[in-house]
């Protein structure tokens, strides 16, 4: 037995002498066995790695497993993959590791600092949140650094201004703040620099300017402010520069379009103001994007611009131009394939025609919110020949839908709500084999054109995704051959006069339909079965509809909105939903729903409604425990930088009714961050249950008109983001808790007709309520309530009006202007190629689309596109 022991601990002294041997020949031999991993470095990337949970990866990335997996085995660490080694003296010097599912806090102190001969650090789209330390600067052989796509925040330390031979830093998609520090200045080999979707503040940073390599600067999707220094023209190798959605203000320096090197300057969404003048544009001009929408810029377009001649995307969009535009000065762009002319508030009719006739090449128009004509057929001897993809016409005063779409084989994306276009939906829509979007919301169409035998067939093999038909006068019943269009993922045919049932057809469609939006029709009859395979959302509010909900809902696995208000559905309280992982909003307000609210777990529920129904009993005191999305906000990374609740591409967004701060009113989109519960107008009785304090993201809470008795629980002064409470016409007794007076939030609040007693809180919020919200109690006093009762005769609640209501709205008004946005090329891709990428709506999720710049020196970076765009 010893012998044996004896010989084996003999075999690896022998194979590490071996080793030995051969690595100090290593010159000479090109053994292949050979492990040039040194045990430090692997000692250093383990330890590095089991900084970190190894957990899911990110949607984003393509591969489904760790890159970090099968590390850790005996073998090379040179040879583990992401990592590559210095052939000769064996130090680790590439590291990729994006997309390795790291998940926790990077390390002040990391191991990584035992990696310092790395020139490459690669360690985007993973989950690593804390600050960059300040030991970055000791790398300072880094000549590419990428951090993009973490949760890192904080400010960028100083020290990064010591890795002089970085050329390529990103930062983007992070939670940063701060200034760009100075130090920057140092990086004098920088050639790209991509700090996007942050929170950066603070002026242009003008320690780039001294960095004479720099040829790609993104800094969009930040808070940058002040002027777009004139100087930038030292930048003499500026190709590249994109700094949408800031808040830069004044001019556009002029001299930027003398640089020659530039291919795209994309300035929109930002303050900029002032005329615009290109100064002594470089000829020939190389540039090919320009996107300067969504600013302050006031007329007029100069002629100048037509010396552009090898753009190939123009974002003009709100370009206050203040009279007259020639149009013509357009024809010169012959390259152009995509323009964005919308909410030009100008004078001049466009005509549809001759724009095209203009610019034989374009195949991205955006017009919306001018004044459109479309010459009527017999007019026309040479109607425009070029292939359309994307029209946008919303808001035009166009009466007809443009002939000439007829022909258009590849028309993808056509906009034309907003309008005034009657009579019928024309049978040749659904032939079009290319349609992908098609929106005829708010005009006066009746009806679709009964389709000839032609155009059926051609239905059976379709491609409209979405198709919304909201605010028409279309009477009738829903037609089924909507149910043939076997692509259909968007059905929004909301506000029109339809009546009879919801057609059983569309489960023929279950496996494609995501959003359905049938809501204030005349639709009777009951809710249908097995539709509900893969929907996202469905919306038959204000109908006539009757009979319990489907019990197939509990298969709806991917389901985040369900509303049915405002219909005569008598059921019980659908606790089952509670299987639904996905669920975000409930509406079940005005029907004859009844019996108990069962205790349920809504993990994903961020909006309930089910006033106005007939729910009784009691509340046991844990009620709320398991609500977990209004007890802390989970990050959720896919959705990340997507403000409200919607499709995944943005072509339809989720709309509700609510009641808010004692007004109703109609949120056009939903922030993804709001919540609410509307228990109001029921019979529930016994106490408020206490657990209502664990939501620390409830905004609005709304029990009134119902049986509680009781205390109004001190929990809730917990609710820090409440903004509104109402617990009127209910038997609460006691005093109201003094808690609530530290609400800072609070604007709102009821507590009318209860048996309350004893001293209201004294806190400005309470101080600025109406009389009337304390009015029908058994005692309240205080200060603060003689204040606000002086004068009986104050006017009704006005000041309600919720101030950051004002604000979403403007929001949206941004969110809802149309201007071209490019997602990143790198420069020199043959413009044939790009127009797959171009995308024509601005949503702002887009532009943030880290995977379309084609940077070869990205390795490791996976290139999936979001489907939105994949064209
Ligand atoms: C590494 O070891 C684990 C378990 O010890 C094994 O499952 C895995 O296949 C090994 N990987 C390699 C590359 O040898
Ligand atoms: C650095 O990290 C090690 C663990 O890796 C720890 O033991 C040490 O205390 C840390 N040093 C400092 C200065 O934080
Ligand atoms: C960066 O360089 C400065 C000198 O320029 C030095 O004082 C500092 O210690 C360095 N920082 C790091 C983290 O290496
Ligand atoms: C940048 O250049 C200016 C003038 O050319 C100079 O004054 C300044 O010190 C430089 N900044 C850095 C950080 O090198
Ligand atoms: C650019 O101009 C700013 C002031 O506008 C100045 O602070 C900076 O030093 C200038 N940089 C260069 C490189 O000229
Ligand atoms: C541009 O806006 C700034 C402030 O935002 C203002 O001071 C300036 O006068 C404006 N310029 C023009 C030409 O309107
Ligand atoms: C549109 O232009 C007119 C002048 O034609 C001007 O009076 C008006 O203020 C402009 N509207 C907006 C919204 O800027
Ligand atoms: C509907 O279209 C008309 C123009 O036809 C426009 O004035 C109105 O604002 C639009 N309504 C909505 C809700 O978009
Ligand atoms: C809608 O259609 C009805 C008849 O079906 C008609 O009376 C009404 O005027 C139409 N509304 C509009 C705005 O065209
Ligand atoms: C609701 O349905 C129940 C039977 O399930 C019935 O007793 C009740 O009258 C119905 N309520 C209404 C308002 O129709």
């Amino acid at each position: 037995m010893k012998g044996s022991c004896n010989s084996m601990s003999i075999i690896p002294i022998t194979l590490s002498f071996v080793f030995l041997f051969i690595s100090h020949f290593e010159d000479v031999l090109a053994a292949p066995t050979r492990h040039l991993c040194r045990p430090d470095q692997r000692d250093a990337l383990l330890e590095f790695k089991n900084e970190f949970e190894i957990g899911k990866l990110s949607p984003y990335c393509i591969d489904g497993r760790p890159k970090t997996e099968l590390w850790g085995n005996n073998s090379d660490c040179c040879k583990w993959e992401g990592i590559t080694c210095n052939s000769k003296s064996g130090h680790v010097i590439e590291l990729y590791l994006s997309c390795s599912g790291f998940h926790g806090r990077f390390h002040s102190n990391t191991s990584l600092q035992n990696l310092p001969f790395l020139t490459t650090l690669d360690l985007s789209i993973n989950d690593l949140t804390g600050q960059i330390p300040s030991l970055i600067g000791k790398f300072s052989h880094l000549t590419s650094l990428s951090l993009s796509f973490n949760h890192f925040s904080g400010r960028i330390p100083s020290s990064i201004g010591n890795l002089s031979h970085l050329t390529s830093l990103d930062l983007s998609r992070n939670s940063f703040v701060g200034e760009i520090p100075s130090s920057f200045g140092n990086l004098n080999q920088l050639a790209s620099l991509d700090v996007s979707t942050n929170k950066f503040s603070g002026n242009f940073p003008i320690a780039l300017l001294n960095l004479t390599e720099l040829s790609d600067i993104s800094v969009s999707h930040n808070q940058f402010t002040g002027m777009l220094p004139p100087n930038i023209t030292s930048l003499t190798k500026l190709a590249f520069l994109n700094a949408i959605d800031n808040a830069f203000t004044g001019t556009i320096p002029s001299s930027l379009f003398t640089i020659p090197s530039l291919t795209q300057i994309l300035l929109s969404v930002n303050q900029l103001n002032g005329t615009l003048e290109f100064g002594n544009i470089s000829s020939p001009s190389n540039l090919q994007f320009l996107g300067i929408g969504s600013n302050n810029f006031i007329g007029p377009i100069p002629r100048s611009i037509s010396q552009l001649a090898n753009l190939g995307l123009l974002d003009l969009s709100y370009f206050n131009a203040q009279g007259p535009v020639d149009f013509s000065i357009f024809s010169h762009l012959k390259s152009l394939q995509l323009l964005s002319l919308s909410h030009l508030n100008t004078t001049t009719t466009i005509d549809l025609y001759d724009i095209l006739s203009y610019i034989k090449r374009l195949s991205q128009l955006v017009l919306s919110g001018n004044h459109v004509s479309v010459p009527n057929k017999s007019s026309v001897s040479d109607p425009p020949s070029q292939l359309i993809d994307s029209l946008y016409m919303s808001g035009c005063g166009i009466t007809d839908i443009p002939e000439l779409l007829k022909n258009q084989p590849l028309l993808r994306d056509l906009d034309i709500s907003n309008n005034e276009i009657k009579g019928q939906v024309p049978g040749w829509l659904w032939t079009l084999p290319n349609l992908n979007y098609v929106n005829l919301s708010n005009n006066t169409f009746t009806g679709f054109e009964r389709s000839t035998k032609h155009e059926l067939s051609s239905i059976t093999n379709p491609s409209m995704r979405h198709f919304l038909g909201s605010n028409n006068n279309f009477t009738g019943k829903i037609p089924s051959f909507i149910c043939m269009v076997h692509s259909l993922s968007t059905l929004d045919l909301s506000e029109n006069n339809f009546h009879g049932s919801i057609p059983r057809c569309l489960r023929n469609l279950k496996t494609t339909l995501s959003d359905i939006n049938l809501r204030k029709n005349r639709l009777s009859g009951s809710l249908p079965e097995n539709i509900f395979k893969s929907l996202r959302s469905f919306d038959v509010g204000r109908n006539q509809l009757v009979g319990k909900l489907p019990r197939s809902l509990v298969h709806s696995s991917t389901l985040e909105v369900l509303n049915v208000d405002n219909n005569r559905i008598n059921d019980t309280f659908p606790f089952w939903l509670s299987s639904l992982k996905a669920l975000q909003v409930l509406v079940l307000r005005s029907n004859t729903f009844h019996g108990p609210i069962h205790q349920a777990s809504f993990p994903k529920l961020q909006i309930i409604d089910i006033s106005h129904n007939q729910f009784s009993g009691t509340l046991p005191s844990d009620y709320f425990v398991k609500w977990r999305a209004m007890s802390s906000l989970e990050k959720n990374e896919e959705r990340s930088n997507v403000n409200y609740m919607g499709d995944e591409f943005g072509y339809y967004h989720d709309s509700i009714v609510l009641r808010n701060k004692g007004v109703e009113m109609e949120l056009v989109r939903i922030l993804k961050i709001y919540t609410a519960i509307d228990f109001s107008g029921n019979n529930l009785e016994g106490e408020i249950p206490k657990s209502i304090g664990l939501l620390k993201e409830l905004h609005v809470l709304n029990l009134s008109n119902n049986a509680f008795t009781g205390h109004i629980p001190s929990s809730m002064g917990n609710l820090k983001a409440l903004e509104s409470l109402d617990v009127s016409q209910n038997k609460l007794s006691g005093e109201i808790p003094q808690e609530l007076g530290n609400l800072s939030y609070l604007a709102y609040m009821n507590f009318s007709d209860n048996h309350l007693t004893g001293l209201v809180p004294g806190s400005t919020q309470f101080r600025r309520q109406h009389c009337s919200s304390f009015e029908n109690n058994l005692g309240l006093s205080g200060p603060s309530l003689d204040e606000v009762c002086v004068d009986n005769h104050k006017p009704a609640p006005q000041q309600y009006e919720p101030v950051d209501i004002k604000e979403e709205e403007e929001e949206e008004e941004e969110v809802f202007s149309w201007i071209a946005a490019a997602i990143g090329f790198g420069p020199g891709i043959v413009f044939g190629m790009t127009i797959g990428y171009i995308l024509v709506s601005y949503k702002p999720e887009w532009f943030m689309n880290p995977f379309g710049r084609n940077n070869s020196r990205n390795r490791g970076t996976p290139r999936k596109i979001f489907p939105g765009n994949a064209r």
